[in-house]
């Protein structure tokens, strides 16, 4: 397959170990702003924006989970850096689990957010692409006032996620959702990731419901789930401080490790 990154842009924090936090669907990398704080005094946090989101370019009609993975390694060789925590939100977690395949030797960590290793049901792979034809004639407020109630139960988060929506590009959600629609289920290749990862998930969140990640701990072999009580689809957002706790733990195992 030929894979073809695009430069990605991004944001970095701190020094130290470095820690790739990525997005999930439709947002960019100002979702983590909450846990850097937390974070910049321990790791070196660098937050792209995934191809198609925020200010990145994109250059396929399809984004694909793999070619998302191959923009992230190429945001490394371009930073030299030769090994990273990865932590992916949902569809960024789709990303993370195309890199360690493709990746394993490149990774010191994992955190696996509100995300699933599981391919889309007909059905979901359907809608998915039923939105996209819709986004394609009416824009992104067709996902932009339907999707923060899914999101979170926060109220005071609805209308900065909406607003945050409302300026991804068009042709960026088109692509994610025909890329989430085509990806291939992971689980098989969860059995291969041999770094410590943190499932973290949210108690309250309907789009990925806790169970998942339970499940999805259970699979891999280092893993820890993390549950938070509070915290819907947007732990990083909701509960910043569990968040950040968790991420500084993986931080903390590949200092010791290194
Ligand atoms: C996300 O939050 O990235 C999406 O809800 C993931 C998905 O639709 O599968």
């Amino acid at each position: 397959m030929e894979c073809r990154p695009v430069q990605l842009n991004y944001e970095e924090f701190g020094q130290g170990v470095p820690l790739i936090l990525i997005h999930g669907f439709p947002l960019d990398h100002s979702i983590w702003q909450p846990v850097v704080a937390l974070l910049e005094s321990h790791a070196r946090v660098i937050l792209p924006d995934l191809r198609g989101f925020g200010k990145s370019p994109l250059d396929e009609e399809v984004s694909s989970m793999r070619l998302m993975a191959e923009d992230i390694a190429a945001l490394m060789d371009g930073l030299k850096i030769e090994k990273a925590i990865l932590a992916g939100h949902s569809m960024g977690g789709y990303v993370c689990l195309n890199f360690a395949r493709v990746y394993p030797r490149r990774l010191l960590g994992l955190a696996l957010v509100a995300t699933q290793a599981a391919e889309d049901t007909l059905e979901r792979r359907q809608a998915r692409l039923a939105t996209a034809a819709e986004v394609k004639r009416k824009g992104v407020r067709v996902v932009a006032g339907s999707m923060p109630a899914r999101l979170t139960n926060q109220p005071d988060l609805l209308e900065p996620l909406k607003k945050l929506i409302l300026k991804t590009p068009s042709k960026g959600v088109q692509a994610a959702l025909k890329g989430m629609a085509e990806r291939p289920d992971a689980t098989d290749w969860l059995t291969e990731i041999t770094v410590p990862t943190a499932v973290i998930a949210g108690a309250q969140d309907t789009l990925i419901p806790p169970g998942r990640s339970k499940t999805l701990a259970q699979m891999l072999n280092h893993a820890w789930l993390v549950e938070i009580a509070g915290a819907s689809h947007m732990p990083m957002m909701e509960s910043p401080v569990e968040v950040a706790d968790a991420l500084l733990q993986l931080v903390k195992l590949a200092k010791s490790a290194g």
